[in-house]
């Protein structure tokens, strides 16, 4: 089949079954097209409890069909590609929250959401690169235990300087590969071009951004500025989708490393077979995770909205 044969079908398919398809802004281009809504996470989750369809397809990573589960557990939730992990979201486990909550008994335990569902129960509030900053200054406590991204985490506490944070180990190993000397030569090669850059790079990298925010918000941007040239410092696929968005504007990758493997393993293929009603994986959580998951990321939709 061609890549248009594929669509037309899945288009047909998920009207015919009832299937929302939610795909995350890394996902490629061809799998947007077929999508009904694309965002980032914390679009995703906000889409995930709005959402009138009965089946949701997440196209993305693991903890985002989670999240889907968590937050509408009556619907059949399917992980599009069942190998797409986020490997930040398996850098931390609940029994470590648990341990580090004994050594910061007075602080307030915020999460990132590239974390698993498990893990949300042992938290206060868990949040997205977008609503992290509003969510935290918002918070009363004055002390913060924030997890697991090290470099998103030293991003807000630079912007927040009233609050005292702790962190533990961890972070993004597509964003963090990133350094100055990328930096300095993608600005050699494009001295005109502004550089935008997600929060989970290295503070190195963030410092000499033009704007730092979320996948949604690096978009926002290039297509409201004036400027015409940008170098994009987050995921590969932002720079195709962007110059498919501003075909006036020119868009750079920062480097060629800037790329997330486990985003880049579904295909439209994937989102095909789990439409025909074949693949895929359907997430089931207990009633347990589910509870406590979802008072933390309830919160963070009442604080981030
Ligand atoms: P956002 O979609 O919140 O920008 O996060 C990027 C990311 O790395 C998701 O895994
Ligand atoms: Fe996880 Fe980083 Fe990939 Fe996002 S880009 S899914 S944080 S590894």
């Amino acid at each position: 089949m061609t890549t248009r044969e594929l669509q037309d079908e899945i288009i047909r398919l998920k009207k015919e079954k009832d299937i929302c398809i939610l795909a995350h802004a890394y996902q490629s281009h061809d799998i947007w097209e077929v999508a009904d809504y694309v965002g980032d996470s914390y679009g995703l989750a906000v889409e995930a409890s709005t959402a009138p369809q009965k089946n949701v397809i997440m196209s993305g990573v693991r903890f985002m069909a989670e999240t889907v589960k968590t937050l509408s557990p009556e619907k059949n939730v399917y992980l599009a590609n069942p190998m797409a992990g986020c490997p930040m979201a398996q850098q931390m486990d609940r029994e470590t929250v648990l341990e580090l909550r004994k050594q910061y008994p007075n602080a307030a335990v915020v999460a990132y959401i590239n974390t698993t569902s498990e893990l949300k129960t042992a938290v206060d509030v868990c949040v997205t690169s977008s609503s992290a900053l509003r969510i935290i200054r918002s918070m009363p406590e004055k002390e913060i235990l924030f997890i697991p991204d090290c470099n998103l985490g030293g991003w807000i506490a630079a912007q927040c300087p009233d609050k005292t944070f702790h962190f533990f180990k961890g972070g993004c190993p597509t964003h963090m590969s990133l350094n100055a000397g990328d930096v300095a030569k993608a600005k050699a090669a494009h001295p005109n071009a502004l550089l935008l850059v997600h929060p989970e790079c290295l503070a190195e990298v963030t410092a000499q951004a033009d704007y730092a925010g979320s996948t949604t918000g690096i978009m926002k941007f290039a297509k409201e500025s004036d400027a015409k040239e940008f170098i994009i410092g987050t995921e590969q696929s932002i720079v195709q989708h962007l110059q498919f968005d501003c075909p006036e504007k020119q868009f750079y990758s920062i480097s060629p490393k800037c790329v997330c493997h486990n985003m880049k393993m579904t295909t439209l293929v994937d989102l095909y077979n789990i439409v025909a009603g074949k693949g895929g994986e359907e997430i089931t959580l207990s009633d347990d995770v589910i509870r406590g998951a979802k008072a933390c990321i309830d919160r963070m939709i009442a604080l981030g909205g």
